[in-house]
């Protein structure tokens, strides 16, 4: 997820409570094709305990697609996304993310052209299931056409956005399309998305829609012990936010913006006692030993 799950976050999950497969945050294939490359990289960077770990990318070229996925192996990536489920205007304008769904044969270019620089790495997409109506009976099928190793269906139309349940109905019914498609030996693994946010639902979904996957974005949101199944306490949620924010610091000053952190922040800081008072004290924060600072006075106040 774009602005959350950097390689700082990812460090953090990795390291208390690491899920089957990681994906990065979207980066444009059209940038990194430019000279702004550089100022991207950034987004591509991970640590070894985030393995296996995968390179997102979205835009709408597939010759950029093809060096983006040669730059995947070079930094040493475990497999190669495209993004095909994007909703937003300006990545849509340019015919990226949840345009493709209305773009068929240049989706399948993209794929092609991902897959040939990829090389024996997997390449999966990332998409919805539609983008005005749902339209999964035509565009699962057109993917799988393509022969992507996975395909991620978030269970929403483009048009939808975020504003209605996600519908696991449909994701089933992709599921039950990708089973009848090509030959046993190709089978193009399909992982459901959309309002999972604990391992019980999401098994529950695996099992209930013949999924391979279930994939878990917003979930992980100030809880990067979800995919160990632990609740921990009020002060253990207080001291790896911290660590987070130390290593957001460590990783990015003068790359991004701490607001960044202030996000993660009402997300942590919830669900006791004082949380109001003291994520209004951390939105004023400037640094991470001023976080630090702000956490150990209320920690010794309660
Ligand atoms: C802040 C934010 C950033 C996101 N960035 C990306 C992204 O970079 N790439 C992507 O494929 N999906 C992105 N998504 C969509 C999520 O991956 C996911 O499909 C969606 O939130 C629904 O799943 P969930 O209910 O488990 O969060 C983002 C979602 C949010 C809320």
């Amino acid at each position: 997820m774009a602005d959350v799950t950097d390689a700082a976050f990812r460090f953090i999950i990795a390291k208390y409570g690491k899920p089957d497969v990681m994906w990065t945050e979207f980066v444009s294939a059209d940038g990194l094709c430019s000279e702004g490359k550089k100022a991207l990289l950034h987004n591509l960077r991970f640590d070894e305990s985030e393995r296996p770990i995968v390179a997102q990318f979205f835009g709408a070229t597939p010759e950029h697609f093809y060096s983006c996925a040669l730059l995947a192996r070079e930094l040493g990536f475990d497999g190669v996304d495209i993004n095909m489920g994007c909703p937003e205007k300006n990545v849509v304008k340019q015919g990226a993310g949840a345009a493709l769904i209305k773009n068929p044969s240049l989706a399948k270019r993209i794929i092609e052209e991902t897959k040939r620089g990829a090389g024996p790495l997997p390449v999966s997409v990332k998409t919805r299931i539609g983008f005005n109506a749902k339209e999964e009976l035509s565009w699962i099928p057109a993917l799988l056409e393509a022969g992507p190793a996975c395909i991620v269906i978030h269970g929403r139309t483009k048009k939808e956005m975020s504003l209605v349940p996600a519908d696991w109905e449909t994701i089933g019914r992709a599921a039950e399309l990708a089973k009848r498609f090509g030959s046993s030996s190709e089978k193009t693994l399909i992982v459901g998305n959309g309002d999972v946010t604990g391992l019980e639902d999401a098994a529950e979904k695996a099992a209930r829609y013949e999924l391979d996957g279930v994939m878990i974005g917003r979930g992980i949101f100030g809880n990067p012990w979800l995919f160990a199944g632990l609740s921990p306490s009020k002060e253990e949620k207080l001291r790896v936010m911290v660590e987070h924010t130390f290593l957001f610091e460590k990783f990015f000053k003068g790359i991004k913006s701490f607001d960044v952190m202030k996000k993660h922040y009402k997300a942590y800081v919830n669900g006791f006692r004082g949380a109001k008072e003291l994520r209004i004290k951390l939105m004023e924060a400037k640094n991470a030993e001023e976080v630090a600072d702000i956490v150990e006075k209320n920690v010794m106040k309660v």
